[in-house]
């Protein structure tokens, strides 16, 4: 932009000078002055982001994820908008965190809170203005925080004018920005719909006579990334954002984008599900793509959700020499804990894998929560009164000292436990709302969906962030768009910024240790002993220094085998006020050895 902007410039300039009149040689003066302030003014914002030496920043990151919606009201409409943010940034601040992960706050219909996308290049109205934008981003800088967003674009909403173009006539340009499939073709091959009402990923359209494709809502259909003009477009839009000075991006659902588009026979038995869906043949070359125009002109932070299908995919898609991306995001880790629990060997057996898949080259996210996740600690803790706060605790110690860029879902460092939700009028997801739906059409166990969902949907995570135990948790003055947790009289920042043995006061102590010992980031893991069903034990290494961390995941005592002698080991931190060293933990006892 900046080139293309200095060449229209210099044409300009020869055309005025040949023309040899001093107004007009005044004006190419003035025409030179204002383009090079305003390539200064775009490299100062790129020097924002890369001026930051160090090109690997984001290994040290630990990623605070704002979602926007609930996080602070600004203007009492009930919902969450940037204003708010930018009003607690020092809240965020104090933390120590230093990147933040923001959900989709472009133009949407909200079907899908955001990730329905009608307008890249636009802040959503509920959140505020451009103007909010830039002030926010500007107010994150100046504290030394990151700022990464949400790219949306493995679907746009059916509301963005691409999709409404789209589907005005067959012969449109747009035509061929998603995924049609002319009915005189007889029905698609089936293809599941995770958020439709009836499982259906083709959605018929009589205006045209034909399919379109959404893997998630029927307002959500999939664009079609073998049409190189989408790709541009989307890099373009990256680049808007990126000019902008924002630090990175978190691409959703990104690896449906590339799918094979013959759309072969779906096995009745769903059997190899995602080769059917996703990681298509193109998803290589579309990330080497991205990276050749976009992100190899930045120094942004690069994730994609999802981590493909094997080790090796995920690899490949953050090994540094392929230039693709920098960050892989795996599931597996969230995807041990079942609605009546989670063995602990599995939950070892999946972070020890993935981190030797990485041992060498490449970088993990490692994370246990989400927007599209219940809450941390009542999906993998105790959220009883006896346990919530120390098994919270216990939690972050986890995801704070293990390898990896850590990413702690907001209202996670205040041990937030699930909504209580329990009829389907609480609710506001969309995925919920439809299946509910789907249920009702089918005959379906209504009450027994509701009582899984009180545990294990998304919405869980979703009440507004309880700032105090004012009315609405001094998250609006408003209507809140959705339930408040009925905990925040005591759940809340306010009180646990005063309380030296909440879970914020030990959060921002784990947060330290990781910042005053990089062996925290870079050093090697080891797991010990492997068995115990009990204790999560595990090494961290790097030039000579030594940590040992010990995790009871259980509510009783518990031993660590580790075969360590602890007498002489320094300990750095612990969760309960004092600590012993007979190698017995209490329950969800946290403990980090210098050895
Ligand atoms: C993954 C996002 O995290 C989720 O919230 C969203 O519903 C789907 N992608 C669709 O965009």
């Amino acid at each position: 932009m900046v080139k293309e902007a200095l060449v229209n410039q210099i044409v300009c300039i020869i055309y005025n000078s040949i023309m040899f009149n001093p107004i007009n040689r005044l004006a190419a003066i003035l025409c030179l002055l204002v383009t090079f302030n305003s390539c200064k003014q775009a490299t100062d914002k790129n020097a924002q982001a890369t001026n930051t030496t160090d090109k690997q920043w984001w290994k040290k990151a630990v990623v605070y994820q704002i979602y926007p919606r609930s996080f602070k009201d600004s203007n009492g409409d009930g919902v969450g908008d940037l204003n708010g943010i930018t009003s607690k940034l020092d809240y965020i601040k104090s933390l120590g965190i230093n990147t933040i992960w923001l959900n989709p706050v472009y133009s949407s219909p909200n079907t899908d809170n955001g990730y329905d996308v009608s307008d890249y290049r636009n802040i959503m109205k509920e959140f505020g203005t451009m103007a909010d934008f830039d002030n926010m981003l500007k107010a994150m800088h100046e504290r030394g925080i990151k700022l990464v967003m949400d790219l949306v674009v493995n679907h746009s909403s059916n509301e963005h004018e691409w999709f409404k173009k789209s589907s005005s006539s067959r012969s449109n340009p747009y035509r061929n920005y998603y995924h049609w499939w002319n009915a005189e073709r007889g029905k698609p091959p089936y293809r599941y719909s995770l958020f439709d009402v009836n499982h259906d990923a083709w959605k018929y359209d009589s205006l045209t006579n034909a399919y379109y494709l959404h893997y998630f809502s029927v307002q959500q259909p999939d664009l079609n990334w073998e049409n190189p003009k989408v790709r541009q477009e989307v890099y373009s839009i990256m680049k808007f954002w990126a000019d902008k000075g924002i630090d990175g991006f978190r691409m959703d659902a990104y690896q449906f984008a590339a799918k094979d588009t013959t759309f072969p026979k779906f096995p009745v038995n769903g059997q190899n599900f995602m080769k059917y869906y996703a990681i298509g043949p193109h998803l290589h070359d579309y990330l080497k793509e991205m990276n050749h125009e976009v992100y190899s002109k930045y120094n942004l932070m690069s994730v994609a959700e999802g981590a493909g299908n094997s080790l090796q995919d995920a690899h490949d898609m953050v090994d540094a020499d392929r230039h693709e991306l920098n960050m892989a995001y795996a599931f597996d880790g969230v995807g041990v804990a079942q609605a009546n629990g989670y063995s602990l060997i599995d939950f070892k057996n999946v972070f020890s894998r993935w981190d030797s898949a990485f041992a060498k080259k490449g970088w993990l996210s490692i994370f246990l929560a989400n927007h599209d996740q219940a809450r941390l600690v009542s999906r993998f803790g105790n959220d009883s009164e006896a346990f919530r706060v120390i098994s919270s605790k216990m939690l972050n110690t986890f995801l704070l000292t293990m390898r990896g860029t850590p990413y702690v879902y907001n209202g996670d460092e205040l041990g937030m436990t699930n909504a209580g939700f329990t009829k389907v009028s609480d609710y506001n997801d969309v995925a919920l709302l439809n299946e509910y739906q789907h249920l009702k059409q089918t005959g379906g166990d209504l009450n027994k969906y509701l009582q899984s969902a009180g545990k294990e949907n998304r919405d869980n995570s979703r009440t507004p962030f309880p700032w105090n135990n004012s009315t609405n948790a001094g998250f609006t003055t408003g209507k809140p768009w959705i339930g408040i947790n009925p905990n925040y009289k005591t759940i809340n920042a306010a009180a646990e910024e005063k309380d030296p043995n909440s879970c914020l006061s030990y959060f921002k102590k784990v947060i330290r240790l990781r910042k005053d010992n990089p062996v925290l980031v870079d050093g090697k893991y080891t797991l010990l002993d492997k068995s115990n069903p009990e204790v999560y034990a595990y090494t961290r290494e790097l030039n000579g220094k030594k940590l040992l961390i010990l995790l009871n995941f259980k509510s009783k005592t518990a031993t660590a085998n580790t075969g360590i002698d602890l007498s002489k080991a320094k300990l750095l931190l612990g969760n309960y006020p004092a600590t012993t060293k007979s190698g017995k933990l209490r329950p969800y006892e946290a403990l980090v050895y210098q050895l």
